[in-house]
């Protein structure tokens, strides 16, 4: 849609989580004014519900070197070891910066910081804060920071609707459609000499995630309509241990499974009476939403929880050589196989030997969130089950955080830096966003980017009707999910091109939103039917095993006549 106000800065930046707030830190530090553009508040995205922690080199007895080969381990042959590389090297210098601006990691007696172990790390080298709140307490010292700064401008509830170009095909801005107050509402452009991605992550295509509500991956949408290629998408990291919460979560509709049926979940959008929400139904329904699970940190798992299923067997012990601490696709597969092959909705973990002191004390949201649904993690073993968790994939970007359009820069998850290949070690994430953030500001103050006059949008295109979100997610969760086979994702990618027929008359930001679930759900679903192997977080039932041949990157890309294409 065409702008009907614009207001004009240096570098926009789309997303307000770790990779976002830090880059727009870090581009001040150049210089740059920077606006930060978020979808509904500034602490809404996944940044402050990471649990574990910062993995870094930070260990004497530790090493990049070691750092890095467990990364690539982790990654299966995809990752790219340039940007291991820097992001092993960096990162050490990156957390010294976090600390620098307020962040307060947990530390042992004598100061040092505390580091901790999780799944795929053969050292500790996991920072964390508020014992389980890692992520929380970076989102507080960041948001503060950005605050203190009057040269960084924040547009809140403001849904980001495409990328703007010159006539250079030069990123010139974003249009975008702002609900909030202090700006004229409606849709409106910002005007910048670069732009970035730093949208977060998209587990909201699947029923059961551990992301908000917010994160149905904006940034790979807004890429893929602006020709910038995106990469890697079929590597949708499962988290082995979410909390199960009955009635909520499960392996929902397969043949067999015991799970719940896939019902309505709370929260989900109710429509008015033209059948299409309203705009403060699009900020309601993110703030009422219930459809996340709570996170069972894999550091629980560090400290020594054990996996048990319903006869009380660890059944991970004798499966890897790092039993609970293996990569977490092999958790999540070997967690998957047995809740199928005992009939059941979830396995157990098992932290009651760590002791009420450890457990309250350095793991106090994990057992109020427990404690929330009856569960006491001192008495009680913990059920959990696996929901989607990260993507690896996103946009591609070079070691400077540049896509392959000019002047539109990705970091965070929204972005494939080529670090995580096909799977992402744990707490690589939030080290991978500061690294890249880092370095995305650097590239910007050597380039100095000329403004560029924006060129306006032709027409409205059409927009999806807002019922599509429960379907597209029953899809995308029955055969595109943990589990896929040739079959189950020919029906969900017919499932889909049915929900696509399903257009809504009236733009709004919910129509927005589920335009962008769908053309990331098909996006997601193209590729993994393309990749006829099992890779890392990839897990094909008819085809179970790697294979050489697909030791390379899938890429997708929009046609001219708007077809989603993949390259190998
Ligand atoms: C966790 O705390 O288990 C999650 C860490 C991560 O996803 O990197």
């Amino acid at each position: 849609a065409a702008p009907s106000w614009t207001e004009t800065t240096d570098v926009c930046v789309i997303g307000s989580g770790v990779a976002g707030l830090t880059c727009a830190l870090n581009l001040r530090q150049a210089g740059f004014h920077v606006t930060v553009v978020t979808k509904v508040h500034i602490d809404d995205g996944s940044t402050r519900w990471a649990q574990g922690g910062v993995a870094a080199v930070l260990d004497p007895h530790d090493t990049p070197e070691a750092h890095a080969r467990d990364t690539q381990i982790a990654g299966v042959g995809l990752c790219d070891p340039a940007a291991v590389d820097v992001t092993v090297t960096e990162g050490p210098e990156r957390i010294a910066d976090l600390i620098h601006l307020g962040t307060e990691f947990d530390r042992d007696p004598d100061g040092s910081l505390q580091l901790t172990r999780e799944g795929g790390h053969r050292a500790r080298r996991i920072v964390h804060a508020g014992g389980d709140a890692t992520g929380a307490e970076i989102q507080r010292a960041l948001h503060a920071a950005v605050l203190r700064d009057p040269w960084i401008r924040i547009i809140e509830n403001a849904m980001v609707l495409d990328l703007l170009t010159d006539a250079r095909g030069h990123a010139a801005g974003v249009s975008l459609h702002v609900l909030g107050e202090g700006v004229e509402h409606g849709v409106g452009g910002v005007e910048a000499r670069a732009v970035v991605l730093a949208t977060g992550g998209l587990g909201q295509i699947f029923q059961s995630t551990t992301n908000p509500s917010v994160s149905i991956g904006d940034g790979v949408a807004l890429a893929l309509r602006a020709g910038a290629t995106v990469t890697d998408l079929e590597f949708v990291q499962f988290h082995p241990t979410s909390l199960y919460v009955a009635g909520v979560q499960g392996l929902r509709g397969r043949p067999g499974a015991s799970g719940p049926g896939g019902g309505t979940k709370a929260g989900s959008p109710e429509l008015g009476p033209d059948g299409i929400p309203g705009d403060r139904h699009f900020q309601d329904a993110h703030a009422v939403r219930v459809d996340q699970q709570p996170l069972i940190s894999e550091a629980l798992r560090g400290e020594g929880a054990y996996l048990r299923d319903f006869t009380g067997d660890r059944f991970m012990v004798g499966r890897h050589e790092l039993a609970e601490l293996a990569p977490r696709d092999v958790v999540a597969k070997a967690i998957t196989n047995r809740m199928i092959a005992e009939g059941k909705p979830h396995m157990w973990l098992d932290a009651r030997h760590l002791g009420r002191d450890m457990l309250e004390h350095r793991f106090p949201t994990i057992t109020a969130s427990c404690r929330a649904i009856g569960v006491d993690p001192v008495s009680d073993m913990i059920p959990v089950a696996p929901a989607a968790h990260y993507s690896s994939g996103g946009v591609r970007t070079d070691l400077h955080g540049r896509t392959s359009v000019p002047g539109l820069y990705a970091a965070g998850e929204a972005a494939c830096t080529g670090l995580h290949g096909a799977n992402r070690l744990a707490s690589n994430s939030l080290l991978e966003a500061l690294v890249f953030a880092q370095r995305i500001a650097d590239d910007l103050a050597e380039r100095k980017p000329s403004p560029g006059v924006p060129e306006l949008p032709e027409g409205e295109g059409t927009v999806c009707s807002t019922t599509s979100r429960a379907p597209l997610q029953e899809a995308m969760t029955k055969g595109a999910g943990v589990l896929r086979s040739e079959s189950s994702l020919e029906a969900t990618a017919a499932s889909l091109t049915a929900l696509g027929d399903n257009v809504s008359g009236r733009p709004r930001p919910a129509t927005w939103e589920a335009t962008n679930l769908l053309t990331v759900a098909a996006a997601v679903t193209a590729a993994a039917h393309r990749r006829r192997e099992t890779r890392g977080s990839h897990w094909r039932e008819d085809h179970p095993d790697a294979a050489d041949a697909w030791l390379g990157h899938l890429c997708l890309s929009i046609s001219s006549d708007g077809e989603l294409e993949t390259t190998w």
